[in-house]
């Protein structure tokens, strides 16, 4: 019988899990509820839904924080969970391939190893790939290829700016910044300018649908927060331009590490992404007008894809089922950490 192959992209918003036995992807929040202190009350959608909303007996955490390992324990409790309930297919003896950022530690790489190689799945193996190869390949880029590919990669926590050629990475900055922050800086700017307070998932719904790179968005939306002054809730229209005005500052902070990725690449690299352009993947580059801020600042082309949340997953897929890319991932089992 053939093994069952797993495909993990632990994201700090989303943990997007491929499984070969069904051919599906399953996305899901990346949340944990509990009770008495380590007790799983409910885990993925179920628990992020209870997110602001649950009294204090309820303790809604996100195990992976800026893209690394937070809580080791609880998070291998959830996927174990997870995967029994709603991965088709045998788990014992499959085999796994991670997603790991770069620019973490052996220490915090080897947790990902150990979530699923120490664990009760028993799996036949595990391997781990860094992001932003797994990105390229999954974007359909020969990434074997002696040809230089830039990916931004700006998930929940994390933005990861790289510099790809020959399958291994020429440079890389992960920068703890993402689609969080720049909800945080919603809410600051809507508490310091109309003094109201609202929650982190109506900032959310602001940025996504009224969210844009460039000034100009005319749609309004109409928000529910608590009057700082009153202290009673209240509902507000808010337009597009309060949260260009809110998120600018963010977005040009990503454009500024673009910029100086792109200024440390050798000239015969920066040479041919200027010809095909800079790659924007995660779901954070689904904001609105974000590839034409980009264009403009750095005078490239920007490629958007579909579904860039699900990017990563998918090149992990390929990497496991084409030779061509096998030697992409590697292995912890024998490393010994120092
Ligand atoms: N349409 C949209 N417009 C703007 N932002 C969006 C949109 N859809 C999702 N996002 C944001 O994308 C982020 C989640 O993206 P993604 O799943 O790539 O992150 P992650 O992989 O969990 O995080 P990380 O890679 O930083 O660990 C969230 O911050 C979410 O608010
Ligand atoms: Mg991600």
């Amino acid at each position: 019988m053939i093994n069952n192959v797993y495909g993990i992209d632990l994201g700090t918003c989303n943990m997007k899990i491929y499984c070969k036995a069904s051919n599906k992807i399953l996305n899901e929040k990346n949340t944990i509820a509990l009770v008495n202190k380590d007790e799983i009350y409910a885990y993925g959608d179920a628990a992020y839904a209870m997110y602001e909303k649950a009294p204090e007996s309820i303790n809604v955490t996100f195990p992976v924080t800026s893209g690394v390992i937070a809580d080791f324990n609880n998070l291998q409790s959830m996927l174990q969970l997870f995967l029994e309930t709603h991965a088709k297919g045998k788990l014992k003896g499959a085999e796994f391939i991670v997603a790991v950022p770069t620019s973490i530690t052996d220490v915090e790489k080897k947790a990902f190893f150990d979530m699923f190689y120490k664990s009760k799945l028993k799996p036949k193996s595990v391997l781990l790939c860094e992001k932003p190869i797994a990105d390229a390949v999954g974007l359909g880029l020969d990434v074997n290829e002696p040809t230089g590919i830039m990916i931004v990669d700006i998930g929940a926590d994390t933005t990861e700016i790289s510099v790809i050629s020959l399958g291994g990475l020429v440079l890389s900055d992960l920068l703890h910044f993402g689609g969080n922050k720049i909800d945080e800086s919603i809410i600051t700017y809507v508490k310091r300018n109309y003094n109201l307070v609202i929650g982190q998932k109506t900032a959310q719904s602001l940025k996504e649908q009224l969210g844009s790179g460039v000034p100009g968005r005319q749609d309004t939306m109409v928000v529910v927060g608590r009057d700082v002054v009153s202290g009673l809730p209240i509902e507000m229209e808010l337009s597009g331009e309060v949260v260009y005005e809110a998120i600018k500052d963010n977005l040009n902070s990503i454009c500024n590490s673009i910029k100086m990725i792109l200024e440390k690449t050798p000239p015969e690299l920066a040479k041919d992404i200027i010809h095909s352009g800079i790659y924007i993947t995660g779901g954070s580059s689904q904001i609105h007008d974000l590839d034409q801020l980009f264009a403009q600042i750095t005078g490239i082309n920007i490629n958007t894809c579909e579904e860039p949340e699900e990017c990563v997953v998918r090149g992990l897929v390929k990497i496991v089922s084409d030779n061509k890319y096998k030697h992409l991932a590697f292995s912890m089992k024998s490393k010994i950490l120092i």
